[in-house]
C-alpha cells in the first residue's frame, strides 16, 4: 500500500506559525513520525509540501498509477481551490482531508472546505495525530477495496471455469 501526504501554504512554517493554534511541533517531525507509524502499518509513503496552488494540483494528478491513495492538508486552499478539488476529483484516489486546528471553531471564513466533498472523509481538530487517524482510515477504506476487487476477480474466475 502507498499513500502521498500532501500539504498545503504555509504548513512548512508549522513550529514557527501561530503556536497557539497549530502547537510547537515542526513539519519534519510530524512527518518523521508519521513515517515511523506507517512503517509498524507496513504502508509506504511520500511527502510533498509546496506554497503553490498548481504545484499541489500538478501532484494530485502524479498519484494516479502510482500511490493508492491521498491524504492531504490542503491548508488555506481547502477554503478557496476548485482547482484542488477538481484534481482530487479526477484522479478518483481514496483521499483524506485532514486539518490540524478545529477549522469550525475559528473564523467564519474557514468554516467552508471546498476541497472536503471530494475526500472519503475530514479529520479537523486533533492536531498532528489527525495525520495518524487519517493513515488508519485510509489503510481500513484501501483494505476494504482491496478486499471486494479480489472477491470480483475470483467471481470472474469462477464463472470462466463454469463457460
Ligand atoms: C489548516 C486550517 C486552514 O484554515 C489554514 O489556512 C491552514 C491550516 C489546519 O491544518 O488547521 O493553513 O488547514
Amino acid at each position: 500500500m502507498k499513500i502521498m501526504i500532501i500539504q498545503g501554504p504555509n504548513l512548512n512554517m508549522l513550529g514557527i506559525r501561530d503556536p497557539r493554534i497549530y502547537g510547537n511541533i515542526k513539519l519534519e517531525t510530524i512527518h518523521q513520525n508519521i513515517q515511523k507509524h506507517a512503517e509498524q502499518m507496513n504502508i509506504e509513503v511520500d511527502f510533498f509540501q509546496s506554497n503553490f496552488e498548481g504545484e499541489i494540483v500538478d501532484k494530485i494528478q502524479e498519484c494516479l498509477g502510482q500511490y493508492d491513495g491521498i491524504i492531504i492538508n490542503p491548508a488555506a486552499y481547502s477554503h478557496t481551490s476548485i482547482a484542488i478539488r477538481d484534481a482530487i476529483s479526477a484522479v478518483n484516489l481514496p483521499t483524506i482531508e485532514v486539518h490540524i486546528s478545529n477549522i469550525h471553531a475559528r473564523e467564519d471564513f474557514r468554516h467552508k472546505s471546498i476541497t472536503a466533498a471530494v475526500c472519503a472523509g475530514v479529520i479537523a481538530g486533533f492536531g498532528p495525530i489527525g495525520y495518524h487517524l487519517a493513515l488508519q482510515g485510509l489503510s481500513q477504506i484501501l483494505g476494504e477495496i482491496q478486499a471486494i476487487q479480489q472477491a470480483q476477480r475470483q467471481a470472474q474466475e469462477q464463472t470462466m471455469q463454469q463457460n
